[in-house]
């Protein structure tokens, strides 16, 4: 299965070189030219066990020299989406599949306005993944990854999509209905990863420490509501709580992704985590208090590392996002 990934971040470079190594035709794509040029030299460096392997995998930092793919794996941030759209088109035969696995909820919608509905497949994972440099990774915790049709039902090319990464040591699981595990995720990552980077905490004391996991359970609670007021039932809330201190502990010593790009100054995927869960409880009537708290911290956080110039004494907080 011809297969191009777009994002050579860590998600990326942890897939591709499983794929490549074993022996699929992998392209990863990025737009970012020394990340790309490092890939080709050297390949995927990934720590992985104890040990460290440089692994070739094709890189092109130009879709159309890429061609038609059979599957296409979205892998930017969230909030990087739409920068893909206009790079698809030369990757797009007439039967290939656009899989998104990317965190949170919106990304498959934006894909949605380039890509026919039913050639679209959307997912979670919970592979993890660390970049330590320019296309180095650790492969953090192992799990599942679950992928299904955009529209849900039977499909096809999602089981042999699936095959195809167990068969590359990632193991993945064709679903009829995606959806219940996208919304899954979203309520551990908006429980987890705003708590994570406003406090610059580890994953691990989310689970251990009383104030840190109340606030999470709550942020989970309300994603749980929201998801239900749509259609998708969770379980029992309580579980579902459960569940989110279970992966703090699985992943104690993480720090979240979003924690990750606050370290580094960049750009979270807040808006597609509480954002998300805050907007869709508006349209549905359900209350979000703790999710728009979290969303808004982060917001201004976001909005004080890329405000360069000093705020002036009279501006009374109304730095305006750019
Ligand atoms: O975004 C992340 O960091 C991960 O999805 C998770 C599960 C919170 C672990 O760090």
């Amino acid at each position: 299965m011809k297969t191009a990934i777009i994002g050579a971040g860590a998600m990326g470079c942890l897939f591709g070189a499983h794929l490549a190594r074993a022996g699929v035709d992998v392209t990863l794509i990025d737009i970012d030219a020394d990340e790309v040029a490092t890939l080709r030299a050297r390949g995927v460096r990934l720590h992985q066990d104890g040990r460290v392997s440089d692994v070739a995998v094709a890189a092109l930092t130009d879709p159309a020299e890429a061609g038609p793919a059979d599957l296409v794996i979205v892998f930017v941030k969230a909030h990087q989406t739409r920068s893909v759209l206009p790079g698809l088109p030369p990757l797009l035969g007439p039967e290939t599949r656009v899989l998104t696995l990317q965190n949170g909820l919106g990304a498959a919608d934006v894909l949605a306005e380039a890509v026919p509905p039913d050639r679209l497949l959307v997912g979670v994972t919970a592979q993890g993944a660390t970049q330590l440099g320019r296309g180095e990774v650790r492969h953090g915790g192992r799990g599942e990854t679950l992928l299904g049709p955009y529209r849900p039902g039977p499909d096809r090319f999602a089981q042999r999509a699936a095959a195809m990464l167990t068969g590359a040591g990632l193991p993945a699981r064709a679903v009829a209905d995606p959806w219940p595990p996208v919304w899954k995720k979203l309520a551990v990552n908006c429980a987890i990863n705003p708590v994570t980077a406003l406090t610059g905490i580890r994953n691990g004391p989310v689970a251990a420490w009383d104030p840190a996991r109340e606030l999470a359970a709550d942020a989970a609670r309300e994603a749980a509501a929201v998801a239900r007021a749509e259609g998708v039932d969770l379980g029992d809330p309580e579980d579902l709580v459960g569940f989110v201190t279970a992966v703090a502990r699985a992943t104690a010593e993480n720090r979240s992704s979003m924690g990750q790009d606050v370290d580094r100054r960049a750009p979270t995927e807040i808006e597609f985590i509480c954002g998300a869960v805050v907007r869709r409880g508006e349209a549905r009537g359900v209350p979000t208090p703790v999710n728009r708290t979290l969303w808004r911290l982060i917001r201004t956080l976001e909005l004080g590392y890329r405000t360069a110039a000093p705020i002036p004494e009279d501006a009374h907080g109304q730095v305006h996002d750019s």
